[in-house]
């Protein structure tokens, strides 16, 4: 298991903590003095009996830990005990009584029903419009089943404390959100029907794509080209991000009044989220009679937006003071964190990014792989605070749903994904696997690179600094620095060498245009190379208008490294189109870098505004956002390894030679395809054949787990006492006549090296090995003989032994 501690913070939470129950006496209405009075009982009564820690600002685990306690100590009570503190919230069912709740007599107003305190049934309700016996409020309520009971008495415990925690809180929006849902309960446990939210809220989820599902984009988006190693670092880090937010305890409305990052209407759409986020995300947390989602899985950008930059903080903060409690090999989480909030926040904050885009969808064998790894490092230990595990049964899961159902659902969903997928995600990954180690082990060719290509070396150079990437541009209202002059100027020499036809004075023109832009590409200082452009925002499309390498550099990967470079310039800046007017000797570069003499814009975008040549073909090419192109070439070189790396490894499958089947030699007349041994390794799927409605058991399709079902089962029947005229192949030397009548000869013996040598591929076939010893035997043999019976009874204990694993047809 990975994944490192989870990082969180003190939360404040509804904590069960019902210490100041004394100043509920002062409220007015009557259900509010029940919860009140029921949870000033059950807080004196927890302080006596030592089982709860004493009152402190308590964390979200030790809130949910005591909150559990006590819904467990009340489930343990005896039954009479459990009716009376039911009937404190139960409605008087005297016909004409409108009483909601038996009220403590007087004289016990002080004992508690938690405790040792059971009233007689007989007891009169104090209500003075009341004055029934408890046994009227409970008349309704004998009948139900523990676990409803249960399930209402875990209602008024969430009512309780959430009741005491409105008492305590002193910000009026929370304060409303926890009377509202006060209200709630109340009212469904006096009507006995599940919580549900309805209203203005609306439902989750809130927004689509979710924050969960656009952090796994980022992940795809930012950093699918690393390594396995660094891929699997970078999820982790996503991970402990969404389990902070998860846990984050989101600052009140009232407290964001000041908060200069936030608009008007930022602050109006805070204020609802905030409320929903009370709702339906913290408050369930630890009143799981309410429905629990989980916030990442609801809120989408729009939430993220507004709490980013001060929770980003929190978390640095937290990865700072919090390193040394991370297990060694989990630090690079830590370091990392920094690098992938920035990452998340460029992309916050970009309103074209892919990953906010619910269109966007990382490919499938990726989302597989995520989700396995999620559930490798995030099982529901870690998604609570660090140290403590949750109290089972304390939280539901992230979607609402038990636990169970959750896991049942994900495992179906993964199975309809890998089902999608051509290959099994770990026949992907170990092809992946593969090619990393083989590039890790060839020495030779890091020191010697071959084949290498010409993007690899460049990006190595710009690793290195050797080489440096600029954009450089005049200016008339600041001012420019004498870098950026001596840079232009030699851009200027090199287009003007690199473009012998175009007039010196117009090249000079545009490099020190204001409007354009050069991108250069420096090495040792000097420009050796750039790309001169114009920039139309507002039309949406950048203007290549030079485009050079000095002579000396050129066809060493340079052009397209700063073709790529300025095509993520461009995109980052919202534009998604290149145009150029390309001589007849540019044609060929331009296509490519990925240019099309096909233009794919109207021309009234840019018809007037881009330079016209008349000798020169226009030329477009359509940036893809979601696309790091600087990262391109490698990521589809990686990709096309691991292709091969997987043509290799089906290869190698087919190539191999197996010992051939000898069951129709033996007199077996058919056997079905998918006992053919290799034909599943080499893709065949039983599900290309039509299921047979009448096959009347379906045996496990993984070939190991049949091979061990058939040890033990021939290990049982070899250990059994009629086994031993079977254990080895018969003689000619014992029963010189034996093989004159029996063709097929069969023994526990032999069947032991077949499965060995895995020629039991299925059920069948092991079972028409194991019928041919004792029809051997009947046939050789007569009924009389101590060998008949021997085959009879081993027969009997066989099937047995086969039913018992489920191998054996009814
Ligand atoms: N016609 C066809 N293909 C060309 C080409 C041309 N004129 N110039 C370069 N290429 C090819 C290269 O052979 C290479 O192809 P490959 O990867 O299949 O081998 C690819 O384009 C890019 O090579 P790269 O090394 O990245 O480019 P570079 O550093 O050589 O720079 C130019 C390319 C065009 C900028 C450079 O050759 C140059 O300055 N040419 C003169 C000026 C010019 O014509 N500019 C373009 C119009 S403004």
């Amino acid at each position: 298991m990975s994944g490192g501690p989870a990082i969180t913070l003190k939360s404040q939470p509804i904590d069960g903590n019902n210490g100041n129950s004394g100043n509920a006496a002062a409220q007015q209405q009557q259900t509010a003095n029940n919860a009140a009075a029921a949870a000033s009982s059950s807080s004196s009564s927890q302080a006596s009996s030592g089982t709860v820690p004493p009152a402190q600002e308590g964390t979200r685990q030790s809130s949910l830990q005591r909150i559990q306690l006590r819904k467990q100590k009340v489930f343990n009570l005896p039954e009479a005990q459990k009716l009376a503190k039911l009937s404190m919230y139960s409605a008087c069912q005297f016909e004409g009584c409108r009483c909601t709740g038996w009220k403590t007599p007087q004289e016990n107003r002080h004992r508690d029903v938690e405790s040792s305190y059971c009233p007689e049934p007989t007891e009169e309700c104090r209500n003075a419009s009341c004055r029934h016996p408890l046994r009227s409020h409970i008349s309704h309520l004998t009948e139900i089943s523990r676990s409803s009971m249960d399930e209402l008495l875990g209602a008024i415990i969430d009512m309780e404390n959430l009741f005491m925690s409105m008492q305590r809180v002193e910000d009026e929006d929370t304060k409303k959100v926890y009377l509202y849902l006060f209200r709630l309960l109340r009212q469904c446990v006096l009507t006995r029907q599940q919580a549900v939210i309805r209203g203005p809220l609306g439902d989750p989820p809130f927004e689509s794509p979710c924050i969960t599902k656009a952090v796994l984009s980022l992940v795809f988006y930012k950093y699918s080209h690393l390594n396995p190693t660094e891929l699997q670092t970078m999820t982790e880090v996503a991970k402990t991000f969404l389990n902070f937010l998860n846990h984050y305890n989101f600052e009140s409305p009232s407290a964001r009044r000041g908060d200069p990052t936030l608009t008007h209407e930022d602050a109006s759409t805070y204020k609802i989220n905030y409320t929903r986020w009370l709702v339906f995300c913290h408050v369930p947390a630890f009143c799981n009679s309410l429905r629990q989602f989980e916030t990442s899985l609801v809120f989408g950008r729009t939430l993220l937006r507004t709490v980013f930059q001060y929770m980003s903080q929190q978390l640095k903060k937290k990865c700072i003071s919090e390193r040394d409690r991370f297990p060694e090999d989990k630090r690079s989480i830590i370091t990392q964190m920094p690098k992938f909030l920035e990452a998340l926040r460029a992309e916050l904050l970009k309103d074209d990014s892919p990953i906010w885009d619910s269109t966007y969808r990382p490919p499938n064998s990726f989302v597989v792989q995520q989700r396995k790894r999620h559930q490798e490092v995030a099982p529901p230990a870690t998604i609570a605070s660090a140290g403590a595990a949750a109290p089972s049964g304390s939280k539901r899961s992230s979607v609402g749903e038990p636990a169970h159902k959750r896991v049942k659902k994900e495992v179906a969903e993964r199975v309809t994904s890998e089902n999608q997928d051509d290959l099994p995600i770990e026949v992907v990954m170990r092809a992946m696997k593969s090619v990393a180690e083989s590039k890790t082990s060839n020495k030779s060719e890091i020191l010697f690179p071959i084949n290498v290509s010409r993007d690899e070396n460049v990006k190595a150079e710009e690793q290195k600094r050797a080489i440096e990437f600029h954009v450089v541009g005049n200016s008339l209202t600041k001012p420019v620095d004498k870098q950026t002059i001596l840079w232009l100027l030699g851009l200027q020499l090199v287009f003007a060498y690199q473009l012998p036809e175009m007039p010196r004075e117009y090249i000079s023109q545009l490099v020190f245009d204001t409007k354009h832009k050069t991108l250069a590409l420096i090495k040792e200082n000097q420009p050796i190379g750039g790309i001169c452009f114009r920039p139309f925002p507002t039309q949406g499309f950048t203007e290549i208008v030079f485009c050079a390498v000095t002579m000396a550099e050129q066809v060493k990967g340079y052009g397209t490294h700063l073709m790529n470079h300025l095509k993520d310039y461009s995109i980052q800046r919202g534009i998604k189109h290149l145009l150029t007017f390309a001589d007849c000797d540019a044609i060929g570069y331009f296509k490519k870098q990925g240019f099309s003499k096909d233009i794919k814009l109207a021309r009234p975008v840019y018809a007037g505004y881009i330079k016209e040549y008349d000798s020169a073909t226009l030329m477009h090419c359509e940036l893809h956002p979601s696309i790091v192109n600087t990262q391109f070439i490698a990521v589809i070189r990686n990709q096309s390894e691991i292709l091969k790396e997987l043509i290799a490894q089906r290869h190698n499958e087919v190539q191999k030679v197996r010992t051939g089947l000898t069951c129709f030699k033996e007199g077996l007349p058919s056997i079905p395809v998918e006992s053919i041994p290799g034909l599943r390794e080499i893709g065949w799927k039983p599900q290309m054949r039509p299921v047979r409605a009448s096959r009347p058991l379906e045996e496990s399709t993984d070939p190991e787990k049949l091979a061990t079902q058939f040890a033990s089962v021939l290990q049982s029947v070899r250990q059994h006492t009629a086994a031993w005229p079977f254990l080895r192949p018969v003689t000619a030397a014992e029963v010189p006549d034996y093989y004159d009548h029996i063709k097929y000869p069969m023994d526990l013996k032999t069947m032991g090296e077949r499965l060995k040598k895995g020629y039991y591929q299925t059920r069948r076939l092991f079972m028409a090995d194991m019928a041919r010893i004792f029809s051997n035997c009947r046939f050789y043999n007569s009924p009389e003989t101590e060998y008949y019976r021997c085959a009879n009874s081993l027969e009997r204990y066989f099937q047995t032994k086969m039913r018992e694993l489920g191998l054996w047809d009814k």
